[in-house]
């Protein structure tokens, strides 16, 4: 694993707008395109089971989704582009990952906790008409994450608690088990354009303000005589600040042409001539893709193709991962009981330090037992050679050092010290 993973999923419950193109869409293609990073990118029809009882339209939104992203530029032979539910390794860790989530993180999720109040409110039942789903979301999408080990997750501000408990569920079975996870990131996308919508508020589907990524031509050009304006009369000139049609016109257009709508509206342009100026630069951009999403459409059974292709490059990877975590946890071939012994021995595995440096530039070390077990973490060093010299007395004075280093170690309440001085025992003699 020597490139970064970046992986991000879409929930497939509607029809792409302008607004997803613009805050995710355009983008993500344009991330993906680069050389020194692994992209994965899928169809979270798991998630939107959680708020969609409609089959059809689970169905319908997610061929829409997958046809405009390859519209918009996505590779599928550059980067992994798949559907949740055609991985069934990701349900399996789904509930392993279940079995080390404490019940009172997931109380604390923001989805949940929003249902939950807003119930109270109404004085319901703190849990009516909550599904269970709800609750378990953040497991889901942990399992998403970890599944392919991924570095960082691009999502908006409203999902970094989201990553916050998959970076806590990866560090509690890493724990437990051995270090099977990469514990991933949030990547904020924070410059990331919000459009305003035909009333000027935030595009989105529920203020009924939105236009359809590939409305087709002459329903594009309705929906943008439809933005609201203002009542200034042509020839009089107009503001750009606060003005909706030049903000969404700016999201499409090249500097030199959003200079030149501003000149234009100080000079007076009509509104109905700035609403053409904006449809034709917005379908400039949109027309090829149109006709390739339109192409996509027709053809359901090519989409299935490329989805179906996506997620056995993406088994590839989950299928042997989900085979280690099965017996990391114990469900096990019962034969293989007397036989790992044996391997163990001969396999000459040792235990081993491992030093990282961490976001808050600090220095540390841990000690993992043969089998991946952490079993002692430092504190933050403020060099590497300081961590380097209470590795060096660990190594050659074992167990002796421990009291020493008693400030310098994270209290270890899971691990017998007779399993730490074992395993430093274990590294004295091998060398
Ligand atoms: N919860 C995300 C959303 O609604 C979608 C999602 C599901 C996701 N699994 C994920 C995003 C994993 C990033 C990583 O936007």
């Amino acid at each position: 694993m020597s490139s970064k993973r970046f992986l991000t999923g879409i929930t497939p419950s509607g029809t792409p707008h302008l607004g997803n193109y613009v805050g995710a869409i355009r983008p993500s293609v344009q991330a993906s395109l680069r050389t020194d990073v692994e992209s994965f990118y899928f169809l979270a029809d798991y998630h939107a089971l959680i708020k969609i009882d409609e089959p059809s339209r689970i169905q319908r939104s997610t061929l829409e989704i997958a046809a405009s992203w390859l519209a918009a530029g996505l590779d599928p032979e550059h980067v992994t582009f798949y559907r949740q539910s055609d991985i069934p390794e990701i349900p399996e860790l789904t509930w392993l990952l279940t079995c080390v989530t404490s019940k009172g993180l997931l109380n604390r999720a923001h989805a949940y906790k929003a249902a939950v109040d807003q119930n109270t409110a109404a004085q319901q039942e703190p849990d009516a008409d909550v599904n269970a789903g709800l609750f378990m979301y953040p497991v889901l999408m942990a399992a998403d994450i970890l599944m392919f080990n991924a570095h960082q997750v691009p999502v908006g501000r409203d999902q970094v608690q989201h990553i916050e408990m998959a970076r806590d569920i990866a560090q509690r079975f890493n724990h437990l088990y051995g270090e099977h996870f990469t514990v991933p990131e949030a990547a904020i996308e924070d410059s990331v354009a919000t459009l305003p919508g035909l009333d000027g508020r935030k595009m989105s589907k529920s203020y009924d303000n939105h236009i359809p990524l590939f409305a087709p031509r002459e329903d594009l050009r309705k929906l943008i005589a439809g933005i609201l304006t203002d009542s200034r009369a042509p020839g009089e000139p107009k503001e750009t600040e606060g003005s909706a049609l030049f903000q969404i016109y700016q999201a499409f257009a090249s500097a030199e042409e959003t200079f030149a709508l501003r000149q234009a509206y100080a000079a007076g342009i009509a509104w109905a001539d700035a609403k053409q100026v904006l449809f034709e630069r917005i379908d400039r951009e949109l027309a090829p893709m149109r006709e390739h999403y339109t192409a996509l459409m027709a053809d359901p059974g090519k989409m299935e193709e490329i989805l179906l292709a996506g997620a056995k490059k993406a088994r590839k990877l989950s299928t042997p991962f989900t085979a280690d975590l099965r017996r990391v946890v114990g469900l096990r071939d019962l034969r293989t009981q007397v036989s790992s012994k044996a391997a163990k021995t001969s396999k000459t595995a040792k235990p081993l330090f491992k030093q990282y440096r961490e976001s808050d530039s600090k220095f540390y070390f841990k000690l993992l037992d043969v089998d991946g077990r952490l079993l002692l973490q430092s504190t933050g060093f403020d060099s590497p050679k300081d961590a380097g010299q209470a590795i060096g007395l660990l190594r050659t004075q074992g167990g002796a050092a421990l009291p020493g280093l008693i400030d310098k170690l994270q209290p270890h309440n899971d691990v017998d010290s007779k399993d730490i001085i074992a395993s430093l025992q274990l590294m004295i003699d091998a060398d």
